[in-house]
């Protein structure tokens, strides 16, 4: 637990740094990071941004897979997960282009989009730390509740509540929200040698309070967190209100 925003994000940053140096990654031993979208990691793509600059850490033998994307939304458009990841973070370090896997929301065939992303991440090793954020519903990645928790790479509708919460970027307007998505499953997470979630702010008091204190369900999909020899959560002291 750390006392705001700016420190969590900090911590985060700070450990994320130490396992890629711990690791000493190669081009044949490279360091894979699962990465999410979302306010929540912002301010740590910050951190690692300034580290890198800094010379502290390279991203030069980093392989980065991205949680989820929506589907159909052009791979330009401002909101997709997309430009997201390029403007507030790869555009900004040393990493290869040829090293970013993001999902894509726009594959003639996204079942086979899906496959070939799980297969993927096989191939180079699976994810040795996967960082994420959750939504309000408690899910991760856009494994809404009920999906289950032995889900993997696969295409999701979202719920009306994320399709709620993720308005705001889109000028309010629900009907601009992508209504479907192709997402990491939980079972994909939880593949993942380590996992590290970020959560702040009051409205995810009652997610985290489930996260830790509830018992593992697919309504929560957090919970499964609680699955993983390695699952750990930095939250703020607002996103603790309720444990
Ligand atoms: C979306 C993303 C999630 C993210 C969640 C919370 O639904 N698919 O990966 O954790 O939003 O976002 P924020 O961090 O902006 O609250």
């Amino acid at each position: 637990i750390e006392p705001n925003y700016e420190q969590l994000s900090k911590w985060a940053a700070n450990y994320v740094a130490a396992k890629i140096k711990k690791a000493n990654p190669t081009a044949e031993k490279p360091f894979v990071l699962g990465l999410p979208t979302g306010s929540s990691p912002l301010g740590m793509y910050k951190n690692l941004i300034e580290l890198n600059k800094q010379g502290v850490i390279s991203f030069q033998n980093v392989i980065t897979f991205n949680m989820d994307e929506y589907v159909g939304l052009p791979k330009d458009h401002p909101e997709s997960y997309h430009s997201f990841m390029w403007n507030n973070f790869f555009s900004h370090i040393d990493i290869k282009p040829e090293n970013v896997n993001i999902l894509n929301g726009n594959a003639a065939n996204l079942e086979a989009e899906c496959e070939a992303y799980e297969a993927k991440m096989k191939a180079v090793g699976g994810i040795d730390l996967f960082l994420g954020g959750i939504g309000p519903d408690g899910h991760i990645a856009f494994n809404e509740p009920g999906s289950s928790l032995a889900s993997r790479t696969r295409v999701k509708s979202l719920t009306t509540d994320t399709i709620i919460a993720n308005s705001r970027f889109f000028d309010n307007d629900v009907n601009k929200v992508p209504k479907t998505s192709v997402t990491v499953g939980v079972g994909t997470v939880l593949d993942a040698k380590e996992v590290l979630i970020m959560v702040n702010g009051h409205n995810k008091a009652r997610a985290l309070q489930q996260a830790v204190e509830g018992s593992v369900n697919q309504m929560w999909t957090i919970t499964a967190l609680q699955l993983h020899p390695k699952g750990i959560i930095v939250a703020d002291e607002a996103a603790c209100a309720e444990i």
